[in-house]
């Protein structure tokens, strides 16, 4: 790898002892999508329909990464970094999603570990990155209770085969976009537009999360360290009104109390409580699920990309929209933007973990995903250089620096992601790594933001 030539100064202001990651996931990178016993999941069913991903791409190959995995250790390696945060394909593990596990499928991640630790690399796995076996979703999905229990049997085939030289797991990535984005909007896997069952999924991730965590902590012979991993940005009221501040408060309450609320206090918000039952909506909750859900954890993973503002109303000025329900718009902050039409709002992540630090205190928080996508000119060697993606890193990494001086307990920060990859229905089309992908050749070349990165570890290090 070259020197980095950017006029971006190097990160500073974070400690030497400071975890520094990259991330992945399974669907979005390894390809290999029928090898070795894989069964589908909802993504290679959802990227079949027409329309559903831009580009009509799917994950069948991604960047193959099940072929080319001691290869991308190797990167990962030359960039110095401290731990690698991926996903475990529950259908490779355990195929249709119950059952024995499936030796061969296993493996791939047995060596995938081992290959992590000879290299000086901490493994971080994260169990479910929304590849859910199909038979599951089949059998009803996550609005069916019993997927949270199919959950928990599968985590532990996970735990029981990598608990020895992994010390760290993460039970879900990202529970609002399983939940909202897949059985709400429909926009992702399984692509169900049902608010009900929105709800429903909700909880039974969160119940999947509490029962796998007390049965991984329970079975355990030396101490590991379990958590969550939730998308969160920042609410604010558009406006200086009664209504845009009422949009804020359910924007928040929907993407982030819904969630941290039953985790850290094992109580639903009591307002979102209501709102939800003003509209003929609950939340599916047995006798003793509270409990489970609010079972001890060591670390948040806070994934931020962007905040943004909330109005009450709609373009036309209506408080209502055709079902009467009331109006939740977002609007935007008036910044910069990537090319995923995401605001460039670091001074909103100081604010995101100073308030977490705020609310829900006495948890470690680590930034398990932080990065961003734009419209790469690489040349004829591949070498991209990205100063838009360097410059939101540098952002991001100041913004990290600037909270914990304001108290905020953040022990890491991983960036999205180690290589460009399938950005779900976005396709291939939209490029996060910080190492370019050829998706002809499947060569790999570390752009810019990748050599300022490396080189920001080291000097934080010496
Ligand atoms: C997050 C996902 C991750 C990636 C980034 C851009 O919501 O967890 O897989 O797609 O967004």
């Amino acid at each position: 790898m070259n020197p980095t030539t950017t006029s971006v100064p190097l990160a500073t202001g974070l400690p030497a002892k400071f975890v520094w990651g990259v991330a992945t996931a399974s669907y979005q990178i390894e390809g290999a999508h029928d090898e070795d016993g894989r069964t589908p999941s909802i993504w290679d069913t959802f990227s079949r329909v027409p329309g559903a991903v831009v580009g009509a791409d799917n994950g069948d190959v991604a960047c193959d990464h099940y072929h080319r995995m001691p290869q991308d250790v190797a990167l990962m390696k030359g960039l110095g970094v401290d731990s690698y945060r991926f996903s475990v394909a529950w259908p490779r593990v355990q195929p249709g999603g119950r059952g024995p596990v499936n030796p061969a499928g296993l493996g791939f991640y047995e060596r995938l570990v081992d290959e992590l630790l000879e290299n000086g690399i901490a493994p971080w796995v994260t169990l479910y990155h929304w590849d859910l076996p199909q038979e599951l979703e089949d059998a009803g999905g996550w609005p069916h209770r019993d997927t949270a229990y199919r959950f928990a049997d599968y985590a532990m085939l996970v735990f029981d085969a990598l608990g020895d030289r992994v010390d760290t797991f993460t039970t879900l990535n990202e529970p609002w976009c399983s939940a909202w984005l897949g059985y709400n909007v429909g926009v992702h896997a399984p692509g169900r537009k049902d608010f009900d069952a929105s709800l429903a999924a909700t909880h039974h991730l969160l119940l999947g999360h509490g029962l796998a965590t007390q049965r991984m902590r329970a079975a355990e012979t030396r101490p590991h360290n379990y958590g969550i991993t939730l998308n969160m940005g920042t609410a604010d009221p558009h406006g200086d009104t009664e209504a845009d501040r009422d949009a804020a408060r359910r924007a928040d309450g929907m993407g982030l109390r819904l969630y941290l609320d039953p985790l850290r206090k094992g109580a639903y918000p009591a307002d979102m409580v209501e709102d939800l039952a003003a509209r003929g909506s609950a939340l599916p909750v047995q006798d003793g699920d509270l409990e489970i859900i609010s079972t001890p954890i060591d670390t948040l993973g806070v994934n931020f990309y962007f905040g943004q503002d909330f109005a009450g109303t709609d373009e036309q000025g209506r408080t209502q929209d055709a079902n009467g329900e009331p109006i939740v718009r977002s609007v935007l902050p008036d910044t910069a933007r990537t090319a995923m039409g995401w605001p460039i709002t670091p001074e909103r992540f100081t604010q995101l973990l100073v308030r977490l630090h705020r609310d829900y205190p006495g948890l470690p928080m680590v930034i398990t995903e932080n990065g961003a996508a734009f419209d790469d000119q690489p040349d004829a060697t591949g070498y991209v250089a990205d100063d838009d993606r360097t410059e939101y890193l540098a952002s991001h990494i100041a913004a990290v620096a600037a909270a914990r001086e304001q108290g905020a307990d953040v022990r890491g920060y991983f960036a999205w992601s180690l290589l460009d990859n399938f950005e779900w229905a976005e396709g291939y089309a939209k490029r996060f790594g910080i190492v370019h992908v050829n998706y002809e050749t499947q060569e790999r070349t570390p752009k810019q933001s990748a050599l300022w990165f490396r080189d920001s570890i080291a000097a934080l290090r010496a």
